[in-house]
């Protein structure tokens, strides 16, 4: 994880590379640093906690001129957070500076043969092992900077994306990525390097995402040479010409990105679909899985692999193709499914979900699928993302930039991505008739209005949040379809409340969590009319008998949870294949309101990040 930042250029780079690393907090946030650079002299600044801790510092600390500086959000690996591990980091001469984002897995025994060479070590890290590396290799080999860079990638194993400088070098930044994201921002006459481009997005819309394995000389007065760090190969840069605006990547007006966030789902939904749901005519259009048809329908079977909320809009996935199109569906943790040995075939599907694309386990899940012969679909909503390029074929969701580390909006439209292709597929196949197709896209295009409407329980919401506010565990439910938005409400909670928090299968809970119910546990049943309501009903009844406090999320004019909920949270009705979209709302906005009133960092919360580019 960890989110980097670099300028070169004829401005100042302080306050670029400030603003560049508070957008990127989202990658890490627990120490920070930054290295400005006049030429002559270099002022470093690091210290524990978030961006605005290291601005305060550095006005108070160092001279924030130069018109070169790297900067770096950590979420620490190795070594805690504080000052002296958070980057940037010098070489043992002082000459060199670094900043890394990844992990150098055999960093130890580099480190090792360095200090038995010499070299001495401040920080717990494995980046500052790599800056001296690449210093070692340097004053050895008695070449530049570049080669050095390139020499010394070539010895380490593990992901990173750097961007270091040589005090000797005013006018150059060496850049190489191998895991982690990196992009180049293209202005006049100055160079901007960020973990994504919205650092940059103000100052130019020309951007050059680096492949795995390259490296980059950003020079000043030149064009970008890329260089293949294996064999020295020189890439071609594909220049890029940049679709985010400023305003998208800004709170407008809302308290919190996720609220922002939340409360933007009627049109994320809508952008998700718009073009590729034509209901007048009956028309499913998605060039990803038009060109590839034949995989999906030939298909043994298909793998879904995500991690964290991607994985649950898995789940959700499951119970739709499988319902719908009657293909067999796997949903697997990326993680487990990447070192389990699974049994891949040439016949196999697998779809990646991934909101930021980068997520470390599930690009190393494609990755091994693809080696075995599966054809690998992605669902990524960062267009340009390491994963939508790994990927055969993809479909993106267009939730816009989602900066709240909880995930929100990429949540729903997953969802709707997956009941696109879902329906699609059915329908290929022939699964069902042509008014059943024709009835569920009308009530899809119908979602949108309905989470405006859903999002009106706001204040609803709030006050039920006052009364669990306090509550140390909390239990929800669901089944069917509402099952996998049970896990996800759980997550929800758990992340920005601390709360403990799970999500199960409501039958389930006679099975162990019924043990934990008392008058002090508020369990949140999602209670929707269809599907197996009945079932519902007599679990709720379970929980009261227990004195649980029950939280019901219904559809509107339900009459009989409503008797024997505590609260009742209404949601429109819609298909049960189509619930998940409605029901999941309420479920943010609890935790949000909760969250906000136990004092939480809402879009920030503890140890948390929102890209996991590390395993
Ligand atoms: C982190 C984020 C989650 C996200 C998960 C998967 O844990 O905090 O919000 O669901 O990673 O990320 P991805 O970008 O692959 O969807």
């Amino acid at each position: 994880m960890c989110g980097i930042v670099g300028y070169i250029g004829h401005r100042d780079a302080y306050p670029i590379i400030i603003k560049g690393l508070q957008r990127l907090e989202y990658r890490g946030y627990d120490s920070a640093g930054i290295v400005l650079f006049d030429g002559e002299d270099t002022q470093l600044s690091k210290t524990k906690g978030k961006v605005e801790d290291l601005k305060d510092k550095s006005k108070a600390t160092i001279s924030t001129k130069g018109k070169l500086g790297l900067g770096h959000t950590r979420w620490a690996t190795h070594g805690v957070p504080n000052g002296v591990n958070s980057h940037p980091h010098y070489s043992n001469s002082g000459n060199l500076v670094i900043i890394h984002n990844g992990i150098i897995e055999n960093y130890e025994s580099i480190k090792k043969a360095l200090v038995e060479r010499g070299y001495t070590f401040e920080s717990d890290t494995d980046t500052e092992v790599l800056i001296n590396l690449i210093e070692e290799v340097k004053e050895k080999e008695g070449v530049k900077l570049g080669k050095a860079v390139q020499i010394a990638l070539n010895q380490v194993i593990g992901a990173y994306a750097i961007a270091v400088f040589d005090k000797s070098k005013p006018d150059e930044i060496v850049v190489a990525k191998l895991g982690s994201p990196l992009a180049i921002g293209i202005g006049e006459n100055e160079y901007f390097i960020a973990s994504d481009a919205s650092p940059f997005i103000e100052f130019t819309n020309n951007a050059v995402y680096l492949e795995d394995e390259e490296m980059a000389i950003v020079r000043l007065g030149k064009e970008i040479k890329l260089r293949k760090i294996k064999d020295d190969a020189i890439a071609y840069p594909n220049i890029q010409e940049l679709q985010l605006n400023i305003e998208e990547i800004e709170k407008g007006g809302y308290d919190h990105f996720m609220l922002k966030e939340i409360y933007e789902q009627p049109r994320a939904i809508l952008d998700t679909y718009r073009g590729r749901l034509l209901a007048n005519q009956g028309i499913i259009r998605m060039a990803g899985i038009d060109q590839n048809l034949e995989k999906f329908l030939n298909a043994n079977r298909i793998i879904i692999v995500a991690c964290g909320t991607s994985w649950h809009a898995g789940l959700v996935a499951e119970y739709i193709f499988e319902d719908l199109a009657r293909i067999p569906v796997e949903v697997e943790y990326a993680s487990e499914f990447r070192y389990r040995n699974p049994v891949i075939t040439e016949n196999d599907v697998l779809i990646a979900i991934s909101q930021s694309g980068e997520t470390a386990d599930t690009l190393a899940a494609i990755k091994m699928a693809k080696e075995r012969g599966a054809f690998v679909f992605g669902v990524c909503n960062v267009v340009g993302s390491s994963i939508a390029r790994e990927t055969h074929a993809g479909a993106y969701t267009h939730a816009g930039p989602e900066i709240g580390v909880a995930s929100t909006k990429a949540f729903t439209t997953q969802i709707t991505v997956l009941t696109l292709i879902a329906l699609k597929l059915a329908k290929e196949k022939g699964e069902f008739t042509d008014s059943k197709f024709h009835e569920l896209l009308t009530q899809l295009e119908g979602i949108p209005a309905k989470v405006e409407k859903t999002l009106q329980s706001n204040v609803l919401i709030e006050q039920i949040a006052d009364v669990y506010k306090d509550s140390t565990n909390c239990l929800y439910l669901g089944r069917g379809y509402n099952f996998p938005v049970a896990l996800e409400g759980a997550l929800k909670l758990k992340e920005i409340s601390y709360i403990h928090a799970e999500g199960y299968p409501a039958a389930e809970m006679k099975h162990g969590p019924i043990a934990l119910i008392d008058d002090q546990m508020p369990v949140i049943v999602i209670a929707t009319r269809k599907g197996h309501y009945e079932k519902v009903v007599s679990n709720i009844q379970e929980i009261k008998s227990r004195h649980g406090k029950i939280i019901a999320v219904v559809f509107e004019g339900d009459e009989t949870v409503t008797q024997l909920a505590d609260h009742i949270i209404e949601v429109p009705e819609t298909s049960e294949t189509l619930s998940p979209l409605l029901t999941t709302i309420p479920l943010q906005l609890l935790s949000y309101h909760i969250a906000l009133m136990r004092g939480c960092n809402v879009d920030q919360p503890r140890n948390l990040a929102k890209s996991v580019t590390v395993e």
